[in-house]
């Protein structure tokens, strides 16, 4: 034992606190890294905050608010399209640190590897997210991003179960369901690299699921429940958008997601 190492409950609570975008990245990637090479002790001295830190100035609006996207093809569209997924990346890194951090201490060492590697993919992809905005001239903050997504993580809060229920195995596994449509509208635009980097994000999101999936198995057998029964009342209860088809069946079956889950609550 090394008390003199920083713990790793710490270092995942000052990544949720680092706001400004290229610093969150690089704490996110540092803690991930660190927790890898042995250089944080296995300890959750405080506890994780109620809330992340955003950029100073983001503008934060309930989603019936948001203005509309402009038409289909049109320059203003496909940033604020861009804009929009950015914005889903950089809460995704939160949302993965969150679950490291919040419930790291009880599910044990394996499981915050499991979401700290989550939480450096969720990094790079909104890197690369953010590396388009500026293609297009506009920069993640430049326009008013949906409030609504941290609010799976507050729903969620006091339940690694109910947790993974939501967050990998329904807001996850729906980016596998409408990700394949964009990849070839955008292609279909002529963007190859946009094309690119979603094609890559969705192979990440695969693994991302399928992480949720065997650690909610694991919960599941834990508590002597039927993971099947389990999921589907735990989101039920916790999850307020619908299920809905079209699903991508394929990927969420190569995610281990089984079609009885999902499509037994779909509407
Ligand atoms: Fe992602
Ligand atoms: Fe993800």
């Amino acid at each position: 034992m090394s008390a003199d190492k920083p713990s790793l409950g710490s270092a995942i609570r000052a990544a949720l606190l680092t706001g400004e975008p290229k610093e969150k990245i690089r704490a996110t990637r540092r803690v991930a890294r660190d927790w890898r090479l042995g250089r944080l002790v296995f300890s959750f001295p405080e506890p994780m905050p109620d809330r992340p830190v955003w950029p100073d100035g983001l503008e934060l609006l309930p989603p019936t608010q948001m203005p509309r996207r402009g038409r289909g093809g049109s320059l203003r569209a496909q940033v604020a399209s861009w804009h929009a997924l950015a914005h889903i990346e950089f809460v995704a890194i939160d949302l993965a640190l969150d679950m490291a951090g919040r419930f790291g201490a009880q599910q044990g060492e394996e499981f915050v590897s499991d979401f700290l590697g989550v939480a450096a993919d969720e990094a790079m992809h909104f890197a690369l997210l953010a590396r388009k905005l500026g293609q297009f001239g506009s920069l993640y903050g430049a326009l008013p991003v949906h409030d609504g997504l941290w609010q799976a993580a507050c729903d969620t809060k006091g339940d690694v179960a109910a947790r993974l229920a939501v967050v990998p195995m329904v807001l996850e596994a729906r980016g596998l369901d409408v990700t394949p449509a964009m990849i070839d509208r955008i292609r279909q635009g002529g963007d190859e690299s946009g094309a690119l980097i979603l094609s890559r994000i969705l192979d990440d999101e695969v693994r991302h699921v399928g992480i949720g999936v065997k650690h909610f198995d694991k919960v599941s057998l834990t508590r002597d429940e039927c993971p099947r029964k389990l999921w589907q009342n735990l989101v039920r209860k916790h999850f307020v958008g619908r299920i809905k088809a079209p699903f991508n069946d394929s990927a969420r079956q190569a995610a281990g997601l089984p079609r009885g889950y999902y499509a037994g609550i779909a509407s």
